[in-house]
């Protein structure tokens, strides 16, 4: 083996035990290309994550709410400037209709997710989140809803939100400034995030891997913030190009960086909660299989009515039938069992490590 080999591989051990690295050792090692490493590094983070969680997979049913949006973040096919889509909104009936449908499959956990929109002083976000907390005391409710007012933040957690994802996409202002248009701020972002966990949101962010003009530096001060953060969740896939945006003729992000992002997150936090994301299952037919094995622990089907599925697309082919579907669990258990998973059906709250 060559010095370099056996240096690298000290690393993955470094970060296992220490759980921490500086910012040089990160980029060496989303810099290496040496398989046999990179192996070594998904296997350690896998066996992080089945020595916390055994090898079982949380899973949380998406509905996707509303793909209106006022943001024109460059990269989304749900951005303001896209005329060719049909926009909805669910009704507070239609919601609480998918989450019924979801509790009968077996699902504690509803994620509600949407874009951001303006809909007055929030209050229909209060009562459809209080509606949700009376009729299923016994689930979690997470919102995905975009930034919005403190006051608003802390009504939702009042009216009984447990869980908050808020991807901060990137920690580099300038970065920032190339994914987003300059009515976007990325201190309001961080402000939101800090604010939500403040609040007591068990509180998720996370990137995407590949969005265009991203480097190596950008992804090691991401990991730098995400470990000041401490995140209950971490939401990370790759960037895949949507047609009717600035960026449809990007390529997309790689599935392997994705996957190496994923396994030294997961040796840094081993208690966090790390989806195995749709856009990975959407770049490859075993994405989620290949996340689970590199040291994810949730996955998260369609709960989204299926008539407006279509209309939900963030990129390009969006995944949302099959395994990616609620109503596909028993394939998904299927999938799960050819790689000796199960999912595990409660409610899975982050529990910070008390080790
Ligand atoms: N490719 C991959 N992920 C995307 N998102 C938005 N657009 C894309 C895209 N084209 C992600 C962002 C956002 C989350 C809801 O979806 O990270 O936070
Ligand atoms: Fe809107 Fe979110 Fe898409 Fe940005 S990423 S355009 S905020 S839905």
């Amino acid at each position: 083996m060559t010095v370099q080999k056996e240096n690298i591989l000290s690393l993955i051990d470094k970060l296992r035990n220490e759980r921490l690295l500086c910012a040089d050792e990160y980029k060496e090692l989303l810099l290496c290309k040496d398989t046999d490493v990179l192996n070594y590094l998904h296997r350690q983070a896998q066996e992080v994550a089945v020595r916390r969680f055994g090898r079982r997979i949380f899973i949380r049913g998406l509905i996707e709410i509303s793909n209106t949006c006022n943001n024109n973040c460059y990269y989304c096919g749900l951005r303001r400037e896209n005329r060719n889509i049909a926009r909805y909104r669910l009704s507070h009936d239609a919601i609480l209709a998918c989450c019924r449908e979801g509790y009968l499959l077996g699902f504690r956990t509803f994620v509600l997710q949407g874009g951001e929109e303006d809909r007055g002083d929030g209050s229909w976000y209060v009562d459809l989140v209080a509606d949700i907390r009376h009729r299923f005391p016994d689930c979690a409710i997470t919102l995905s809803l975009g930034e919005k007012r403190r006051s608003l933040y802390q009504q939702l957690y009042n009216a009984g939100a447990n869980r908050y994802l808020l991807r901060h996409e990137t920690h580099h202002a300038l970065h920032y400034r190339q994914l987003h248009p300059t009515s976007m701020r990325l201190e309001h972002r961080l402000q939101c995030l800090t604010r939500l966990k403040e609040i007591g949101y068990q509180t998720g962010t996370g990137i995407m891997v590949g969005s265009p003009r991203q480097t190596v530096d950008h992804l090691v001060e991401d990991i730098l913030y995400i470990k000041k953060f401490q995140p209950a969740m971490i939401g990370i896939g790759p960037f895949i190009p949507h047609k009717d945006t600035p960026f449809a003729h990007e390529p997309a992000g790689s599935i392997e960086t994705t996957l190496n992002l994923l396994s030294i997150f997961r040796l840094m936090h081993p208690a966090t909660l790390i989806p195995a994301t749709t856009a990975l299952a959407t770049l490859a037919s075993d994405g989620r299989e290949r996340g689970i094995l590199a040291g994810a622990n949730v996955v998260m089907p369609n709960l989204s009515p299926v008539a407006h599925r279509a209309d939900y697309a963030i990129y390009d082919n969006k995944a949302s039938l099959g395994a990616e579907a609620a109503e596909g669990l028993q394939l998904l258990t299927n999938k799960l069992a050819a790689i000796g998973y199960e999912i595990a059906y409660e409610r899975g709250d982050y529990q910070p490590a008390s080790e």
